[in-house]
């Protein structure tokens, strides 16, 4: 019997590329060439599966073109390149990555927070280009991490993730915003307290953000938002681009209207916008926050094992939408 067609659309780890080929004709882009749509949506043709990553859009073009496709799974938590409900009406089933990435990820938005705060990068460059010639009583001060406050918005895995290193290792105080409340119990654990949008932004000394992005979240963080922040406050994203309108950031970080700012995240990245590139308050990082040799492969290993259950069990492991008709 033939074995079903599937197209991996980016390079990802040898050894989980064999193991799909024991059970899938595979298709591989192993070269990791950047496709335009119109190429993805030529290489799907005959494929009824496929493993892509969060820079593969799978829309209702592409449906369209592919009427043979039955299922793709993201190597990624986030799944906002997925036309979920285009793909629900077209009988394809979606999966992501959730839980493999929560632990390192949350890490990262510490890591990024770190940076940011202690200036961490900025100091690095000066010492590099070779300006470091005295200490100074006030070389680099930078903002308080312990015992601050931090708001952390979107309050899913990862944002719970940072709130225990923030209460737990760190003494910080932690006030949240999410679209719906956590258990006491929860709250309790992550020592986190519940507060509108508008409190966290005045009153928080570093925001996090870690909103799954969608229609409604874009531009969660815009001029009047960071308007709102302290001027002594940072802001670090490790949501999404178009979370935070990286325009009025820029204008914000110059202008001394926060005091810096952590990105890993970008509207349209790779492309980073220009003005962002000319600040030096803020650190830029190329979307790296679950990328650790352990966690990237246990990504690539989940998005592989959900092909091959719900091709050989009819049951992904980590659906993100279900399908009223049978499965494979
Ligand atoms: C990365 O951004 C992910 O969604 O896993």
């Amino acid at each position: 019997m033939n074995k079903p067609a599937v197209l991996v659309a980016r390079a990802i780890f040898p050894d989980v590329l064999q193991s799909l080929a024991q059970v899938f004709e595979v298709e591989s882009n192993q070269a990791d060439e950047v496709w335009s749509a119109a190429e993805l949506s030529r290489h799907m043709q005959g494929k009824v599966g496929a493993l892509t990553t969060g820079s593969e859009r799978i829309d209702a073009l592409l449906l369209q073109a592919n009427p043979q496709l039955k299922m793709v799974a993201n190597m990624a938590v986030g799944y906002n390149n997925f036309d979920v409900p285009a793909m629900t009406a077209a009988g394809v089933l979606a999966s992501n990555t959730p839980d493999v990435l929560t632990e390192t990820t949350a890490d990262f938005g510490f890591a990024l927070l770190m940076a940011t705060a202690r200036r961490i990068t900025e100091s690095e460059h000066f010492l590099r280009a070779g300006h470091w010639t005295k200490w100074s009583y006030d070389m680099f001060a930078g903002a308080e991490v312990h015992g601050a406050t931090i708001g952390i918005l979107g309050m899913g895995r990862i944002g719970q993730g940072i709130a225990r290193r923030a209460a737990h290792g760190f003494g910080m105080n932690v006030i949240y915003h999410n679209r719906s409340r956590l258990s006491a119990d929860l709250e309790a654990e992550c020592k986190a307290r519940y507060v509108t949008k508008e409190e966290l932004l005045k009153t928080a000394d570093h925001v996090m953000l870690v909103v799954p992005y969608s229609a409604e979240s874009h531009h969660t963080i815009g001029a009047p938002e960071l308007a709102l922040m302290k001027p002594t406050a940072t802001l670090v994203n490790i949501a999404r681009g178009g979370i935070v309108d990286d325009a009025a950031l820029a204008k914000a970080l110059a202008a001394g209207q926060i005091a810096a700012a952590g990105l890993d995240v970008f509207e349209g990245e790779p492309k980073v916008h220009p003005e962002l590139l000319k600040v030096s308050n803020v650190v830029l990082t190329p979307h790296i926050a679950s990328s650790t040799v352990k966690t990237r492969r246990a990504m690539a290993q989940l998005a592989a094992d959900n092909l091959v259950a719900y091709f050989t069990k009819g049951q992904a492991l980590t659906p993100v939408n279900t399908l009223n008709g049978a499965a494979a």
